[in-house]
Formats: structure tokens, C-alpha cells, sequence
């Protein structure tokens, strides 16, 4: 008979399942020239609360690898499991769930709704998940991101600095779990992108919300806890933060 003691200890062990495993990921897309390899037998882990930075040069695959993370985009070879979910076992209205549920992303294109003003993009989330009281919160992380001077604003009416931080106001409304970003502070001028970084931390140090950054902004990906480099869609190393 098994040991009783031995099985409590087993049972009391708190089980942190990873917040992403990765699994020889690939991605590559027909060309009428031939077949282009964007991503290469990419794999790692991230735990909860992790905050990772991805870098690499322009064109290394980082805007791919973000997508296939978040569940965007499907792999052509390898698999992703997002806090216990293997992606590639869910159809579209199942990765479409995971993400309502545990994710926040912030597109390198900010992608914002142009017909929708800046509160109405931020309240929009928080709307799809049912939410009762959408337009407090949304106000708040507005205010929080320094644009609470510009709720009524169309994202047209918006800089591209202004229409970055409501980006990330609406990734944050929802207060993820997982947490993607692509190049958060890539259009800020210094000062808004300290802002920008506090504020993504803060979420870490407070909801221990999981960050995956791409960025080129050596300060931030040095705040982070760890580095994973790309080059040609290979991932080539990867490091604590100095
Ligand atoms: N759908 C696609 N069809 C063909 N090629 C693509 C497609 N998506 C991406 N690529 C190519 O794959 C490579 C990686 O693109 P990706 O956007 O992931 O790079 P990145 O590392 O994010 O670059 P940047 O730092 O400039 O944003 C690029 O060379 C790009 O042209
Ligand atoms: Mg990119």
C-alpha cells in the first residue's frame, strides 16, 4: 500500500500548471516561389506569472510566434497548451472562448475599431463577456493610461501614441491571466512608455498576470524575468535578463 503520508504531501503540493508549453512549433506558408518557413521546431515553457520578453531581428518571426501563442493563428507543425488548454484540440469558437477567458493582446497595428470611440473600444470586451458594469472599468484604466481626456475621441481623431495606449487599456480592462503585447512601447516617446511599463508590471505584481512582450526597447525586455531571442523563425538562445 502506498505510504499515507507520502500521498498527502503529493496532494497538498500545489499544482502551478504552466500559463504556456510549447511544443515544436512551426509555421510555414505557401509562395508561388515555394514554400516560406517562418518559424522552426520552436519550444518552451512559461509559468504563471512569468514575465518573458521576445526579441530578434525584423522579420525573425516574433508577430507569428505572438499570434500562435494567443491562439490567432494556427501552427503548421507543433502544438501550443495555454493554461491547460491544447489549442489545437479547439476549433475557432473554442480558441475564440480561451481567449474571452484568459487573454489580452495587443497587436502591433493596434487594431482598434474605427467606427467606436475610445470607451467603446475599451468598454467592447467586458460587453462580450456579459459584464454588468462595463463603462466604470473602462473609464478607470483609461484614466490609468492617461487618456481621460479622450473617451468620446474615434481612434482616427487619436495619435498613434493615444491609439496605442487604448490598445492596451483594452487589453487590460479584462484583467487577464496571459497577457501578449506586441512592441507595447514601440510609438511612445520615453516618458509614456515608463508609463506604459509600470502599468504592465503593476498588473504582473498585482493580479500575477503572465506577460509575453515583443519588443525592441532594451529597458523593458530588461525588466522582464527572462529573454527568448529569435532569428529566422529559430529560437537561438535564451536568457535571464541582465
Ligand atoms: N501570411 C504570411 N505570408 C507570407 N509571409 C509572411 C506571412 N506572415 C509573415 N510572413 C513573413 O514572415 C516573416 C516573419 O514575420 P513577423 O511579422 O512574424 O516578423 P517580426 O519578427 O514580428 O518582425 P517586426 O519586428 O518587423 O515586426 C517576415 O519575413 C514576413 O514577411
Ligand atoms: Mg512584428
Amino acid at each position: 500500500m502506498a505510504d499515507s503520508t507520502e500521498l498527502r504531501a503529493e496532494v497538498a503540493r500545489p499544482t502551478l500548471r504552466p500559463a504556456l508549453q510549447v511544443n515544436a512549433l512551426g509555421k510555414r506558408v505557401p509562395l508561388p516561389s515555394g514554400e516560406l518557413t517562418i518559424l522552426k521546431d520552436v519550444g518552451f515553457e512559461i509559468g504563471q506569472g512569468d514575465t518573458v520578453a521576445i526579441v530578434g531581428a525584423s522579420g525573425s518571426g516574433k508577430s507569428t510566434l505572438l499570434s500562435l501563442l494567443a491562439g490567432l493563428d494556427s501552427p503548421s507543425d507543433g502544438s501550443v497548451v495555454l493554461d491547460g488548454e491544447a489549442l489545437s484540440t479547439l476549433d475557432e469558437d473554442g480558441r475564440a472562448r480561451v481567449r474571452g477567458e484568459k487573454v489580452g493582446f495587443v497587436f502591433q497595428s493596434f487594431q482598434l475599431l474605427p467606427s467606436l470611440t475610445a470607451l467603446e473600444n475599451v468598454m467592447l470586451p467586458l460587453e462580450l463577456r456579459g459584464d454588468a458594469d462595463v463603462n466604470g472599468p473602462a473609464m478607470q484604466i483609461l484614466q490609468k493610461v492617461g487618456l481621460g481626456e479622450r473617451l468620446a475621441h474615434y481612434p482616427r481623431q487619436l495619435s498613434g501614441g493615444e491609439q496605442q495606449r487604448v490598445a492596451l487599456a483594452r487589453a487590460f480592462v479584462t484583467r487577464p491571466s496571459l497577457l501578449f503585447a506586441d512592441e507595447p512601447t514601440g510609438n511612445l516617446d520615453t516618458h509614456t512608455g515608463q508609463a506604459i511599463i509600470e502599468l504592465l508590471f503593476a498588473l504582473n505584481a498585482e493580479a500575477g498576470t503572465t506577460l509575453v512582450l515583443v519588443t525592441h526597447d532594451e529597458h523593458l525586455a530588461g525588466r522582464c524575468g527572462r529573454i527568448l531571442r529569435l532569428d529566422s523563425g529559430e529560437l537561438v538562445g535564451e536568457g535571464v535578463a541582465a
